[in-house]
């Protein structure tokens, strides 16, 4: 083990911490990382708790161990950290005082995961790390690699006695899944029996990492903390809503990996109904773990079915063909590597859903998630029902549009609403105008990485922000007949383009009932 640095930070003292509620600041913890020398760790994991030891977020003695194959050192994988940060941290350039005093707290310890030695190995490290650094036995497991591994590191973390159950009262052990949460529900059910054999439901954190973002975050505060929007939330005022996650990048080096989930399990499943789920639950009771999911499950148990032997009747599949993103040539999606040449994976979906309860009832919701379409773009478009009486409609020179409240997740956060305008002049003209509120404007800088606030929310043991068992669950109910129905039919997905809005047939989804989709 080399030098250990007695932790230095001294967070009472750091002005941004000012203010900031004492129970917001966790006690000191060894967070494992499963999978250290991976991507996930080198793009987001490790420069995510960098930049919370920037901005003096992480609590003095906080301790993070890189458990992996190959064979580094604690100062190679400090190294190897450092470069990554350089490349990926929000906070760049690195600061070298601060980095300095983060890496005393980098370890790694070599070991393959599925021997039970290794983790003897790592017992001992965490235990040396309780007594230098004061994390005082208290552990997070983050387990960056394919969940179907998961039930093999509990087990063996199981076996080596390093999960402490909550119910005894002593310090916490805590577990971080990545997604995809199974395959469907078959398989995700099976995920979450073997997690509790280890772990009980309230030690398992489950990253979605949109529920990370604070503009997903701010659509509860702008609905529930303000008086105005949510008298109008509801069918009476809502024609229907949009949901986009578009992505102008394609599968890149994971064509394997999508082969088996296109981008309905990849986006769709999680990312994309977590939104769903935010915009449409009731209201809390309280802003706490259970309440806020409990809401949110319920949107979920909403989801109207698809209609049995005709699942895809509202819902398109799409695949991108040679085209071009951006100005940049963009091969085929059959083209790309470890990718079937004739493969029937959907890179696009489209679908038109209902959520059937009092509030939505017949209200439709039009959801659509692609990879290689002209730009990246995530979008919440509600559209208003147009005013009662067309008062100008005599008027050549009049084109009422229906108004339109635009939550733009990501890039260029914000929020705008579009009304029409009068246009000055002796005559009546008008035209839509918008009004525009952005993240950057008013509160500059960037916002923090996801990563950055599920981190610290597992360290604090706050599950709001994290995906329950039931809400999976419910989730691929929901979406397992559809699935099936589409692995069933032999016909490929409709080709679109790269570079372009997804197939026609996405287009025609919406136009059939009169609207169109909206361009973000
Ligand atoms: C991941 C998907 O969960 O989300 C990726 O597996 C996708 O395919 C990514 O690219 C998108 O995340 P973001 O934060 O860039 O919208």
């Amino acid at each position: 083990m080399s030098s250990v640095a007695a932790p230095t930070q001294e967070l009472a003292t750091n002005p941004l911490r000012e203010g900031l509620d004492q129970e917001r600041v966790p006690d000191a913890s060894c967070l494992v990382i499963f999978g250290a020398s991976g991507d996930l760790t080198q793009r987001k994991l490790i420069p995510a708790l960098y930049s919370l030891a920037h901005d003096g977020l992480l609590p003095t003695g906080q301790t993070i161990i890189g458990f992996a194959r190959p064979d580094y050192t604690d100062d190679a994988f400090r190294m190897a950290m450092r470069e990554s940060c350089e490349k990926y941290a929000r906070t760049r350039p690195v600061d070298n005082a601060v980095w300095e005093n983060f890496a005393q707290s980098l370890f790694y310890v070599q070991g393959d995961f599925t021997d039970g030695q290794a983790y003897v190995r790592l017992n001992q490290r965490l235990r040396e790390c309780d007594r230098t650094r004061g994390t005082g036995g208290r552990r997070i497991y983050y387990l960056a690699v394919p969940p179907q591994h998961f039930p093999t590191i509990s087990k063996l973390l199981g076996a080596e006695g390093m999960v402490n159950d909550p119910e005894s009262g002593g310090p916490f052990t805590r577990v971080i899944i990545e997604k995809p949460f199974g395959h469907d529900l078959q398989s995700a059910k099976e995920l979450n029996r073997v997690a509790v054999t280890t772990f009980r439901e309230r030690q398992v954190f489950r990253i979605d990492h949109y529920l990370g973002k604070e503009t997903v975050q701010n659509l509860l505060v702008l609905r529930f903390s303000n008086g105005i929007f949510e008298p109008f939330w509801n069918r009476q005022y809502i024609d229907h809503i949009q949901f986009t996650v578009a992505e102008s990048i394609g599968v890149e080096k994971r064509g394997s990996y999508f082969e088996t989930a296109g981008i309905t399990r990849d986006i769709i499943q999680n990312h994309l109904l977590q939104l769903v789920s935010l915009v449409a639950m009731e209201p809390p009771v309280a802003f706490e773990a259970d309440p806020v999911r409990d809401e949110k499950v319920k949107v979920l148990r909403g989801l109207r079915e698809f209609p049995r032997g005709r699942e895809p009747e509202n819902a398109v599949r799409g695949q991108y063909s040679d085209g071009s993103v951006l100005g940049e040539k963009a091969a085929a999606y059959r083209k790309e590597e470890n990718v079937n040449p004739e493969s029937k994976t959907e890179t696009y979906a489209a679908m038109k859903i209902f959520v059937d309860n009092w509030r939505w009832a017949d209200v439709p919701f039009y959801i659509r998630a692609g990879k290689r379409l002209p730009k990246r773009v995530t979008d919440i478009a509600i559209h208003f029902r147009p005013a009662p009486y067309p008062m100008w409609r005599r008027l050549p020179s009049v084109n009422v549009q229906p108004n339109v409240l635009a939550i733009r997740i990501q890039p260029d956060e914000g929020i705008s609403l579009k009304f029409d305008s009068k246009v000055p002049g002796p005559s009546v003209r008008t035209a839509p105008v918008q009004m525009e509120f952005r993240y950057a404007t008013s509160f500059g800088g960037e916002p923090p990485e996801a990563y950055e606030r599920l981190l610290l929310e597992t360290m604090l043991g706050d599950s709001t922000l994290f995906a329950r068992r039931d809400e999976v669950e419910t989730a691929w109910a929901w979406l397992d007949p559809l699935l099936n129905a589409w692995a069933a039919d032999s016909r490929p997905p409709d080709f679109y383009p790269a570079g372009t809005w997804g197939p026609e047939s996405a287009d025609r989804l919406i136009e059939k009932d009169g609207r169109k989709w909206r361009r973000p």
